[in-house]
């Protein structure tokens, strides 16, 4: 039996139809009603859907043997398991954005960035060898810049549609977001043939 943990919102749609595709029963997590977790009717799996920071700690503790999340979540996390496939799915980028007028790459002295992932933003501006202060933000990032809380933000564009409608550009792009399957490090060993079934599967038409 796989227990696999899927990510909610986002990826949700995409990944239950990629799992149709190969014919792994996720119609039951759709008719599920209020119940948390599902029984595949076909394939020896169970199904639940969870936030992405959530999917992840899953997945290291074993609950989970297998989990879909994005490689943004991924980035962010201490990596507890192994990331076997991109999935090709929720494609989006990480980016510095900020008003026309506050490019964070000009501005003399300090620079505050407002981000919901503090790892991978401090990660690129040291690489960069630039010190930056670090905002953390849960939500509507874009809003950090507008009202003057920081000077750029490091954040998900998928359409770009957030940013422009909110006038804000981007100064430059991190890095290539997509969802990912990642692995429970022990289940790799113990559930070997199944997890190789399911990957097998997949490898067809990602
Ligand atoms: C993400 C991200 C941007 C937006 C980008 O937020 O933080 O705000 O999506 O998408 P776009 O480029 O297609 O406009 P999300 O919708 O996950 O909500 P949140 O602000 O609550 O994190």
């Amino acid at each position: 039996m796989l227990n696999i943990a899927l990510t909610k919102g986002r990826l949700e749609k995409q990944t239950m139809e990629l799992l149709k595709q190969v014919d792994y029963g996720v119609e039951v997590l759709e008719n599920k009603g209020r119940q948390l977790v599902v029984q595949d009717s076909k394939k020896p799996c169970s199904y639940f859907l969870v936030k992405s920071n959530d999917c992840i700690t899953y997945v290291s503790r074993g609950v989970a043997d297998i989990g879909v999340v994005g490689k943004d979540v991924i980035l962010e996390s201490n990596n507890d398991f192994y990331e076997v496939m991109d999935l090709g799915l929720g494609k989006c980028k990480f980016v510095v954005a900020s008003l026309p007028e506050k490019n964070p790459y000009t501005k003399v002295g300090h620079v505050v960035i407002g981000t919901k992932y503090p790892k991978v933003a401090k990660t690129y501006f040291t690489s960069k060898g630039i010190d930056v202060e670090i905002v953390k933000i849960d939500g509507s990032v874009e809003l950090g810049p507008i009202l003057g809380l920081c000077d750029a933000i490091v954040d998900i564009m998928e359409t770009g549609n957030t940013l422009k409608e909110n006038g804000l550009i981007v100064f430059d792009e991190i890095v290539d977001i997509s969802a990912r399957l990642i692995v429970n490090k022990a289940s790799f060993k113990l559930k070997r043939d199944e997890i190789k079934a399911l990957l097998d599967d997949l490898n067809k038409v990602v």
